[in-house]
């Protein structure tokens, strides 16, 4: 039996190169190294802890966060994809978990006190949004997951899981191994304006972005603030532009891009200019499956339903030995 991984994400709609380095790419590396059995999810009932007031779009963002992934080369034949909704058995157990999960190891969570000044324009003094942490470990216990593939950000969640995972095995019955966090190496890759790509800052690069709207939007990234003009020499180490090519350009482009910017022979319009173009050759193939499933909704929505089979066969074991161990 191959060890288990799982991992999700809240379909916040289109997918963008941060998405991708931060977290995605990790998930297609993890599967392509053919040693674990993956299960990658929607988690829609997630997004409704923050936006239960307009829901209007949190279907409609699941399909398309799935082309997304579907696209950047997640394989429905060697992962299953799923969405959380749609396993009602993550419900039933999150219900569990919420009795017995101290409500002070919620209220230091360090990501909740975060998020309510974060998102201070919403309501989310709710129930459910306290509970965020407690869903999330519902999530991943019920696949008994070894492993968690998540950026720095979501360690807190995992900890969290493993209190309340070995909290269930003591009062009850040892049921679940208790998950690692594997985290994610990310690559520092900021907006478009210097500051975290979000879509709520629209400063990202979408993967969806084709032709000149990305060419437009890289030619407009910031660079090294001092470098003002093409006779200033420039640090490369502090310039997003430059992050971008250490990825999508080959080393000894890199190389030369770095020590043409330090000497000032090279200035920043050629330098984004080269790079609009890495990036545009990297897609292609991404962009190629995209156009695909667009024109093939049917097919994901497929993809999904079998995913959803798979999941529930193993939460409804998972729960069979929940409710023998709870009595209940
Ligand atoms: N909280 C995660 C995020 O915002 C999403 C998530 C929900 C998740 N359930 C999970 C991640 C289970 C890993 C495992 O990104
Ligand atoms: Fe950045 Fe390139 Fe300009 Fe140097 S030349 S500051 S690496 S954009």
């Amino acid at each position: 039996m191959k060890k288990r991984i799982l991992s999700g994400m809240r379909p916040t709609g289109r997918l963008h190169l941060g998405n991708l380095h931060g977290a995605l790419a990790n998930w297609v590396d993890i599967q392509n190294k053919d040693i674990y059995d993956c299960f990658y999810f929607v988690a829609d009932w997630h997004a409704l802890t923050s936006d239960y007031k307009s829901t209007d779009l949190i279907k409609a963002n699941s399909l398309d966060m799935v082309v997304d992934w579907l696209s950047v080369g997640l394989d429905p034949a060697r992962s299953t994809l799923f969405v959380q909704s749609e396993v009602k058995e993550h419900a039933e157990l999150f219900l569990i978990l919420s009795m017995i999960t101290p409500l002070s190891w919620l209220e230091r969570n360090p990501t909740y006190k975060e998020m309510k000044t974060e998102l201070s324009d919403k309501d989310i003094s709710t129930f459910g949004f306290l509970g965020y942490p407690v869903l999330q470990a519902a999530d991943i216990i019920m696949y008994k997951a070894y492993g968690v593939p998540v950026g720095v950000d979501q360690l807190p969640h995992v900890e969290l899981t493993r209190e309340i995972a070995r909290r269930f095995n003591f009062l009850y019955k040892d049921v679940f191994p208790v998950p690692e966090p594997l985290l994610t190496e990310v690559p520092k890759l900021l907006g478009i304006d210097g500051r975290k790509m979000s879509k709520s800052y629209d400063n990202s690069i979408y993967l969806r972005d084709r032709g000149d709207v990305l060419r437009q939007k890289v030619s407009s990234m910031f660079t090294d603030p001092q470098r003002m003009r093409k006779k200033d020499p420039g640090r490369p180490e502090i310039c997003n532009a430059f992050a971008f090519h250490q990825i999508y350009s080959p080393s000894s482009e890199v190389d030369e891009i770095s020590d043409g910017c330090k000497k000032a022979k090279i200035g920043c319009v050629e330098c984004k200019k080269r790079l609009a173009q890495r990036i545009l050759d990297n897609m292609a193939p991404i962009h190629e499956r995209q156009d695909y499933y667009l024109s093939h909704l049917e097919d994901v929505r497929g993809i999904i339903a079998d995913g959803v089979q798979e999941a529930s066969k193993i939460a409804r074991l998972t729960m069979e030995q929940v409710r023998e161990a709870v009595k209940i």
